[in-house]
């Protein structure tokens, strides 16, 4: 009986599995969306977009005005720094997660475990955006 009943739970578990399994396909699909004529361009904007709405749901803005600076600099002088490059868009995601200090002052910027770095490159690209400065 015992053995019964451990079978079926482990097939209740793969099958529980397997439905968040193509759940979790059919969303990655949605968030990119049909590419249209220009491709590329509306896919980055997309990005910059999602990147937006991560830091206005994050606590970012506890610490960041858009302009001005609070406690951390504002995203438009952190954009005004750094070139919009795949590079800096790597170094700000890894800022973002592991937070650190020294490069605007003495204040350390807390880090953030729980972003994955896929949506830490997404804000950080939407930061980079700030300046008007395109991804290059
Ligand atoms: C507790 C306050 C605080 C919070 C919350 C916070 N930051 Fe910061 N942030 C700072 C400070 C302070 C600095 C400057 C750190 C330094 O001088 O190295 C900073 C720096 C940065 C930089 C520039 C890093 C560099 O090396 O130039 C970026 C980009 C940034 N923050 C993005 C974010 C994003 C996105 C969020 C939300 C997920 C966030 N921050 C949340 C305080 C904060």
């Amino acid at each position: 009986m015992k053995t019964l009943q451990s079978i079926c739970l482990i097939t209740a578990f793969a099958i529980t599995l397997a439905a968040c399994g193509s759940k979790k396909d059919e969303t990655v699909t949605e968030d990119y969306g049909t590419p249209d004529e220009s491709g590329q361009a509306i896919a980055s904007v997309d990005v910059i977009t999602q990147g937006e709405s991560l830091v206005k749901a994050s606590d970012c803005k506890t610490c960041h005005h858009q302009t001005n600076k609070i406690i951390g600099p504002s995203h438009t002088e952190v954009a005004k720094k750094y070139d919009f490059t795949k590079e800096n868009v790597a170094l700000l995601a890894g800022k973002i997660i592991n937070g650190g200090s020294g490069v605007w002052g003495e204040i350390p910027m807390s880090p953030h475990p729980d972003i994955s770095q896929a949506d830490a490159e997404k804000m950080a690209k939407y930061v980079l955006s700030l300046d008007g400065e395109k991804e290059h």
